[in-house]
């Protein structure tokens, strides 16, 4: 089978590295992959936005399979238009993936079935959101309706950065029309806890329990990244709460895009918080979260491929799906500077009994040399007995991976190994 896989960052290298075991695989094309995936997989200069370049690209290289992994084309509606091309895909169709497109979407839709989640207004207006910012709680949170790279979200103190935050969005536009809407919630506390999910649409099999560390610096300081490195199992993520997850908020998830004709097949991410009532949802995406996916894959012992085709094809429930009794540690590299202004161009040296490990997100090949072409670089996976074995293991790894203005936070797990 010849398999496309459309994406291009560490979270795709993780994918086509997993489903490249699967033995019916001949071809994998990656569009547009990157200078690290390369080398496990045929990398395409096609934008995975230009959707109809992509459609065009399946149809004439009889590609069998498409992993659609990346926000944008789910949402733009790529698994739409491959899947009228008569190119089976993993991932959602517009109509689904619209939970993650749309924050006013995805909160209207918790408070009508009932999901728990934080408190909330929705503002289409600038002068009214200041209006009602002046009456707040603080701190509070502002979010911008649409996709925004994972940043669009500001946790402010006081009013003035909440109005700061609201004029960026709804005055600035830095995130262009995602910023038409804004949503602003309730703050809430406690510990956070990623769950990926393999749904078909009927069944919904979570994966192992992660822990993303979106804050540039230690200590969860500095501003919001795309992660700095995640840890699974999720030690705060017990028998307890994952069966209040199931029954309060996963299987109505599903059943609610069900009722509201948006049946969703491919996988569902909950990003949740732990509070003293509860675990509440403080996001959905349409998709496998980054650096989640590159902690989890080397966790599965089964076939990611057979349960890719098992959600198109809604036979999920016929699969048994398991992961290794270990723990993984993902540490993500990154450009010194970075989520803001940094420097790229430099030399990558991977010492060769790492490079298994390795997943390749912001480098491209220049006379076959492997450099930084973004913020966030490379992420190292270590699987081990033991998280403080993990832990130990990825930072070991990571100091022997060098290039200039390298950075990487030093505290990834620290705050599951005080789960006790
Ligand atoms: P999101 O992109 O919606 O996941 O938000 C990014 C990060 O902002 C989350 O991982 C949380 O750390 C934080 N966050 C989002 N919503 C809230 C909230 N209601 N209360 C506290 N922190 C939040
Ligand atoms: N790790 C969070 C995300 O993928 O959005």
């Amino acid at each position: 089978m010849n398999v496309m896989v459309v994406g291009g960052g560490g979270r795709e290298h993780a994918i086509i590295k997993k489903i490249k075991e699967n033995k019916s695989i001949e071809k994998i094309y990656a569009l547009p992959g990157n200078g690290g995936i390369s080398e496990d997989a045929i990398c395409i200069g096609i934008d995975a936005k230009n959707i109809d370049e992509i459609v065009k690209f399946a149809k004439n290289n009889n590609v069998d399979y498409a992993v659609i992994s990346t926000d944008d084309p789910l949402v733009m509606g790529a698994v739409d238009k491959l899947s009228d091309a008569g190119v089976p895909c993993f991932g959602p169709n517009s109509k689904a993936a619209v939970i993650e497109g749309s924050k006013v979407f995805s909160k209207k839709f918790m408070k009508k079935y009932n999901i728990p989640t934080a408190e909330y207004e929705v503002f289409e207006n600038y002068k009214s959101a200041l209006e009602y910012l002046k009456n707040s709680k603080y701190p509070t949170v502002i979010k911008a309706d649409g996709l925004a790279l994972g940043k669009g979200v500001f946790i402010a103190k006081n009013y003035t950065e909440a109005s700061e935050a609201v004029y960026l969005i709804m005055q600035d536009k830095i995130f262009g029309e995602s910023g038409n809407k804004i949503v602003i919630e309730e703050y809430l506390c406690g510990p956070e806890v990623s769950i990926l999910s393999f749904t078909d649409g009927k069944t919904i099999i979570p994966m192992i329990s992660s822990m993303d560390h979106k804050k540039a610096q230690d200590g969860d300081k500095g501003p919001n990244t795309g992660g700095m490195g995640a840890i699974a199992p999720n030690p705060y993520y017990t028998e307890k709460i994952a069966k209040i997850c199931m029954e309060k908020i996963f299987r109505p998830t599903i059943e609610g895009m069900n009722a509201e004709k948006r049946e969703f097949k491919g996988c569902l991410y909950f990003g949740l918080m732990i509070t003293d009532q509860g675990p509440k949802v403080i996001e959905y995406n349409c998709r496998f979260g980054d650096p989640e996916t590159q902690t989890i894959l080397p966790l599965l012992d089964s076939d990611l491929f057979d349960i890719m085709r098992a959600t198109t094809n809604q036979t999920l429930s016929q699969l048994k799906i398991k992961f290794k009794n270990k723990f993984s540690c993902c540490i993500v590299l990154s450009s010194k500077g970075y989520p803001q202004k940094y420097e790229t161009g430099f030399e990558i040296q991977i010492p060769s009994d790492i490079k298994k490990d390795i997943n390749i997100a912001g480098a491209k090949k220049e006379n076959n040399v492997l450099v930084t072409s973004g913020g966030r670089v490379l992420s190292i996976t270590n699987v081990d007995n033991s998280l403080e074995a993990a832990i130990k293991g990825a930072y070991e790894k990571a100091s022997k991976v060098y290039f200039e203005n390298k950075y990487y936070r030093k505290d990834i797990g620290s705050s599951a190994l005080k789960f006790r």
